[in-house]
């Protein structure tokens, strides 16, 4: 099976959704992230859609690249610009990760987990990263308005293999499952449920909604916000039990000395 995009009948079925004509593909480009955060500088409108069949020099976060191989996976970013502060944006990350969750659940009806923030994991390996950039009025100011966020997402669908050094803890859809997947029907299953995390998350801050917040959600998707005997790679190292997400979203681990915030993630599953 040939797995192309189709631009036009994804342009069809997204017509309910703010992405209809704003999507871009490339066979290769660098990395989809910094090209949509170039294209948000220049007044790129919000959905703006990058996707790749390749990057040549795909991101991750803290610094790693990203495993792009060509036509196996797939490379995108979104331009969002939600009424958040820098503070905030973390709540982009974990709402990115339902979303994630629920494309794959839609598409392949398999049930992911999350690991706080938002790597994606089916049986215990990563078969999803994310990695959202930010652009504040006032970098320095956490208050200060988020001007645009890029939410770069990889998903292994269809590789076979890993690298060496990623071979033990990554896996594709395909590699659980058995089969191939189209990425075009995951990505515009993936783009519908951004589109309603957004429009939850909005309406949350707004106060205009009743329900699960996001942070309840998450807690509800995820096995690593409770209960999980974790080390957190920061702030030198240390272990203890996952026990819940604060009110701004980040992670709390009981440890030896007291309640311990983590800030950045690197979390890590104690055997
Ligand atoms: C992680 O390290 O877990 C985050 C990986 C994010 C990968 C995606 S692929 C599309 C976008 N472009 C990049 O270069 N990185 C993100």
């Amino acid at each position: 099976m040939q797995d192309v995009y189709d631009i036009s009948a994804m342009d069809a079925v997204l017509a309910e959704t703010p992405f209809a004509g704003k999507l871009h593909y490339f066979p290769t480009i660098h990395s989809t992230n910094p090209y949509a955060l170039e294209q948000a500088q220049a007044g790129a409108p919000t959905y703006s859609v990058y996707f790749a069949d390749e990057q040549t020099a795909g991101r991750g976060r803290g610094g790693h690249s990203w495993h792009s191989s060509v036509g196996d996976g797939l490379y995108v970013s979104v331009l969002l610009r939600p009424q958040l502060t820098l503070t905030d944006a973390l709540w982009i990350s974990l709402a990115t990760g339902l979303a994630v969750r629920e494309a794959i659940r839609s598409v392949t009806g398999m049930a992911a987990d999350i690991r706080w923030p938002n790597d994606v994991l089916l049986n215990r390996r990563k078969c999803c990263g994310i990695l959202a950039e930010t652009s504040a009025s006032n970098s320095a100011d956490a208050s200060a308005p988020l001007r645009h966020v890029v939410v770069g997402i990889g998903i292994n669908v269809n590789h076979k293999s890993f690298p060496p050094e990623i071979d033990a803890l990554a896996t594709s859809l395909r590699m659980e499952s058995g089969r191939t997947w189209q990425r075009q029907q995951l990505l515009v299953a993936l783009l519908r449920a951004l589109h309603r995390e957004v429009e939850l998350l909005e309406a949350e801050i707004a106060g205009t909604r009743e329900g699960a917040g996001l942070l309840e959600r998450f807690t509800q998707a995820s096995t690593w916000v409770s209960g999980k005997r974790v080390r957190v790679e920061e702030a030198g190292g240390y272990t203890g039990v996952t026990d819940g997400l604060d009110a701004r979203g980040f992670l709390q681990v009981r440890t030896d000395s007291g309640i311990r915030t983590v800030l950045s993630g690197g979390v890590r599953e104690l055997e």
